[in-house]
């Protein structure tokens, strides 16, 4: 063999034997060599790669970082969604889950028998899909909407417990999309913010915030720099000739799950399955036991119907599957010092209550302030300043404080005045008859606009990476941002001038604002931050209207129209639709090349029902009440809480109740579950 032959031939060597070190360390956690020893292969891989740079492979560890800076992610169109989970909170829910199952399978000809359940660890992290062509890590998305997500495959290789190409003998041919979460370990990312602090940073408020903000850093060297890691928890697209590999998408989820484990990947900790609701309930317990001693965050267990069959038999609900649940663990508590009670005012005018504590980790998360609602809560609570208080946390819930420890007391203790002005104007507060909510009446008040560009930009809202409260508040201290459209003609170059902003950081920014400009229509709408409108009903409102322009002409009576918008809510829209202000707000928007996406509405399924209105009565067994609301709206139809002549159908479930009265007195037509079941399909 020549000495260049030689050469190349250790070069592959390399790939392999280092590609196996990193699996024995990220994915096996039994590493066999020293990291010295390691170095030491890399750095011999490095000198022969730049000697015969024709043979560097796509797979070697070399070329995990390298990839340059980006301008802003594409986006990806998943082919299968990324759907969500519906939550279980207590052992109770998760047995409801178990019974809901056999129910549904029942009717459908189950010998109604124990089921068989996937466990494993509900990951606190950022779901992303990764496609392997032929073997290899073709592209990498996060989950996003769960229909489109953004391309993340420079920062995703840089991911050393996720393969760039699978461990097989044979690489199995076509695509396969393996899905799991990325996250951080408890350790460092508790070193994370350490550093970050030490360096005058914002620290990241928990694992998952600090994952999401590696995983979608422009430049894939700085996402390198964080130790992320990977757990799979299933497959997406299987589209292979590899024997094995083909049917993968038909085998039993734990079998796919094994033949992921052994394509190198991580899986939960403790996967395994259990039949029947006696094991289910078992093996909640015991996860939950173990929660602590996990390296990671979980909040929870996630379990699925083991058999694919029976999974495509209980199908889909809206956007989670009725074949799994999340069954999240209890809330966490601690005790802690209610040091001082500040004013928040929201970017409604709120004046919101703050607790501010002596810091607790509760549940790995360090709480230092949590929500007191309004003068009444803190009232009924009882609570004192300088109290001793219990706090709890559960899951994403803002923590809250749940009462006061009133024998620890020592008479030190002193009752909170809620203020009559508001602490950042001035302007006197107003307090509307019946409601619980103090408000500042003045509309140029800048902790409002503060308030509303942090919503603006939310994870739920507009999703701007890098926009959070500590750049809001830089931004509208040196008057860079008036109003929400100014945020689209930021610089790098006016960033660059701000405290502690460099380039790089600058350009992140206006990355991440400039790709914002095309999130779908409810996100846009929820992200105004009108009062009432959340997340769900910016949905119900984006899906109603479709376009921005079609939005802005909504009236109040067309709101109440909207089955699922209230009086309350109606007026809101009408009255925030009304004012001139709101009108130039959302055309400045618009001027400033903020194009929401319009919703698309499934047109197979559209208009089926459209034109007829409908009314529920009685308990549904298949799909809950607001499940059969939804899929009569997704049809194109209306659902109304009384009956009319003009109602065209009364669905009756099991004790109906004088609604059905009502129908057969005005020769309406009423259907049972299974013949509404039938007009759906
Ligand atoms: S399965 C069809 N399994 O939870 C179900 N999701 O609420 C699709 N997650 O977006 C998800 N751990 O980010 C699944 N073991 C697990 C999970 C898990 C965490 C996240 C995932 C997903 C969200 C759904």
């Amino acid at each position: 063999m020549t000495k260049e032959k030689q050469e190349v031939v250790r070069i592959d060597q390399l790939v392999e034997e280092l590609n196996e070190h990193s699996y024995r360390y990220y994915v096996l956690s039994q590493p066999t060599i020293s990291d010295a020893e390691y170095d030491q292969l890399f750095r011999e891989l490095q000198a022969l790669e730049a000697a015969h740079p024709e043979h560097v492979r796509a797979e070697s560890p070399t070329q995990r970082v390298g990839a340059k800076p980006l301008e802003g992610f594409a986006t990806v169109q998943h082919r299968l969604p990324m759907l969500s989970l519906d939550n279980a909170m207590n052992e109770q829910e998760l047995l409801d889950f178990d019974e809901q199952v056999r129910r549904l399978l029942a009717k459908d000809g189950h010998d109604g028998g124990e089921i068989e359940y996937t466990v494993e660890f509900k990951f606190d992290g950022v779901a992303v899909s990764l496609l392997y062509e032929d073997g290899r890590l073709k592209q990498a998305a996060t989950r996003g909407d769960g229909t489109t997500g953004e391309d993340v495959t420079s920062n995703v290789r840089t991911i050393k417990a996720i393969p760039l190409k699978v461990r097989a003998a044979k690489p199995p041919q076509g695509l396969l999309e393996v899905r799991g979460e990325v996250l951080f370990r408890k350790k460092e990312f508790d070193a994370l913010n350490e550093e970050r602090q030490a360096r005058g940073e914002e620290s990241f408020a928990n694992p998952r915030n600090a994952a999401s903000g590696s995983l979608r850093q422009l430049d894939p060297q700085e996402t390198a720099k964080r130790p992320l890691w990977f757990f799979s928890y299933g497959v997406g697209i299987v589209d292979s000739s590899t024997k094995g590999i083909s049917d993968l998408a038909r085998q039993p989820l734990a079998h796919a799950m094994k033949v992921v484990e052994s394509l190198g990947f991580s899986i939960s900790p403790g996967y395994r399955v259990v039949k029947g609701a006696v094991q289910l309930a078992e093996a909640y317990r015991a996860a939950e036991a173990e929660r602590d001693s996990l390296p990671f965050e979980v909040d929870g267990i996630v379990i699925k119907v083991n058999d694919v069959a029976l999974q495509g038999r209980l199908g889909f609900r809206q956007r989670s599957p009725r074949w799994a649940v999340a069954a999240k663990f209890k809330p966490v508590e601690a005790v802690t010092v209610l040091e001082d009670i500040i004013i928040q005012v929201g970017r409604t005018g709120a004046l919101t209550p703050v607790a501010i504590l002596k810091p607790v980790r509760v549940g790995g998360v360090v709480v230092s302030r949590a929500t007191l609602h309004n003068q009444d809560e803190i009232e009924r609570k009882g609570l004192l300043i300088g109290d001793t208080v219990v706090v709890r946390r559960q899951g994403d819930v803002i923590p809250a404080v749940v009462a006061a420890i009133t024998t620890s007391r020592t008479g030190k203790e002193r009752r909170f005045v809620f203020p009559t002005k508001c602490p950042e104007c001035n302007t006197p507060v107003q307090r509307e008859e019946g409601e619980a909510v103090a408000r500042c009446a003045n509309g140029h008040c800048p902790a409002k606009l503060h308030n509303r560009l942090v919503h603006f930009a939310s994870r739920d809202a507009m999703d701007i990476e890098g926009l959070g409260d500590k750049m809001v508040g830089l931004l509208v201290e040196h008057s860079l941002v008036k109003d929400l459209p100014d945020l689209y003609s930021l610089k790098v170059e006016a960033l660059q001038e701000l405290p502690r902003m460099g380039e790089l950081s600058s350009k992140n920014l206006v990355g991440s604002i400039q790709g914002s400009k095309g999130r779908p229509l409810d996100r846009f709408i929820f992200a105004l931050g009108i009062r009432h409108v959340g997340s769900k009903t910016g949905q119900v409102l984006a899906r109603h209207c479709q376009t921005v322009e079609r939005f802005l002409t909504l009236s109040e009576e067309e709101l109440l129209l909207i089955a699922e918008v209230g009086p309350e809510t109606a007026r809101s829209v009408a009255e925030f639709l009304g004012e001139g202000y709101s009108q130039k707000l959302v055309h400045g928007l618009l001027d400033h090349g903020v194009a929401p996406a319009p919703v698309v509405v499934d047109t197979s399924k559209a208009g089926a029902l459209t034109g007829q209105s409908f009314v529920l009565t009685g308990t549904l067994s298949g799909m809950s009440r607001k499940e059969a609301e939804e899929m009569i709206l997704d049809r194109g139809g209306k659902v109304s809480s009384s009956v009319s002549k003009k109602t065209s159908y009364v669905v009756a479930g099991e004790s109906p109740g004088s609604k059905l009265d009502a129908a057969k007195k005005l020769g309406v037509s009423v259907l049972s579950e299974e013949e509404f079941s039938a007009l759906l399909r």
